[in-house]
């Protein structure tokens, strides 16, 4: 884990600066959908992590314990870009939305490894919701914030697969298939909701429904395979391209 703690040092101290300066250019008919879009994100990642800090610090790892405290920063990070964002667009922030509330709930409800499950599940959505704004606006601003957000996650994902891989090395076969299971059924419920939720802006960036069920389920399966295999993953340098541990 000095590794993690390692990559989030670096990551804090090496973020590319962001065209702050310029009037974000977005097309009339993707303004609306994109502010509703980034409201219910942003204060998705808003958060204070408390649950979190608290379930790590009973690891008794003071470099996992330390690397959760600069992934929450960081998700904090993304809840001020998107913020700025909003701001620029001259558009409110929400102060909770359904379905954040349901997140916390049931991640209160859980131990450490199985709320990481939960909390995988919308960081996994994630990956690809902020790749198709990444590729989808051409304003150098949004660009800029939807790259360095996408770059991030990736960590995130790497992050969580290599603490999980561990947390559930001694679980039986069968007991991993009804986990992946039940995680499976969770999370493409999750991508429903977000595809549901969504649409607009997913229609907007020319990503249909199908192609993002598609690609979360991509990106599931090589979680859940990091996470569940049993033959040991190095997730870091798979999932971060260009990583160095120390
Ligand atoms: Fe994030
Ligand atoms: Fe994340």
């Amino acid at each position: 884990m000095k590794d993690w703690l390692n990559y989030f040092e670096h990551n804090r101290s090496h973020r590319p600066a962001i065209p702050w300066e310029r009037e974000i250019e977005i097309a009339p008919h993707l303004r609306a959908p994109l502010i509703r879009s980034l409201q219910r994100f942003q204060v998705g990642e808003s958060g204070e992590g408390s649950f979190l800090r608290r379930q790590a610090a009973r690891t008794g790892d003071p470099n996992y314990e330390a690397a959760v405290v600069l992934f929450i920063k960081e998700e904090q990070e993304h809840a001020r870009l998107m913020a700025c964002i909003l701001r620029k667009l001259n558009a409110p922030l929400l102060q909770r939305h359904w379905s954040d509330a349901c997140f916390i709930l049931l991640r209160k409800l859980l131990g450490l490894r199985h709320a990481l499950l939960v909390l995988l599940m919308p960081e996994m959505i994630a990956k690809r919701y902020f790749r198709a704004l990444r590729d989808g606006c051409p304003d150098s601003t949004l660009r800029a914030v939807f790259s360095q957000i996408l770059q991030d996650e990736e960590g995130h994902l790497a992050f969580h697969v290599d603490y999980l891989q561990g947390a559930f090395a001694s679980l039986c076969l069968p007991a991993r298939a009804v986990l992946r299971g039940v995680w499976r059924i969770l999370f493409r419920a999750t991508c429903l909701a977000v595809i549901f939720d969504h649409r607009a802006i997913l229609r907007g960036m020319a990503v249909s429904a199908a192609a993002f069920w598609w690609d979360c389920g991509l990106i599931f399966d090589e979680v859940a395979a990091g996470i569940f295999s049993s033959a040991p993953t190095p997730a870091l340098g798979r999932l971060v391209p260009g990583f160095r541990g120390s």
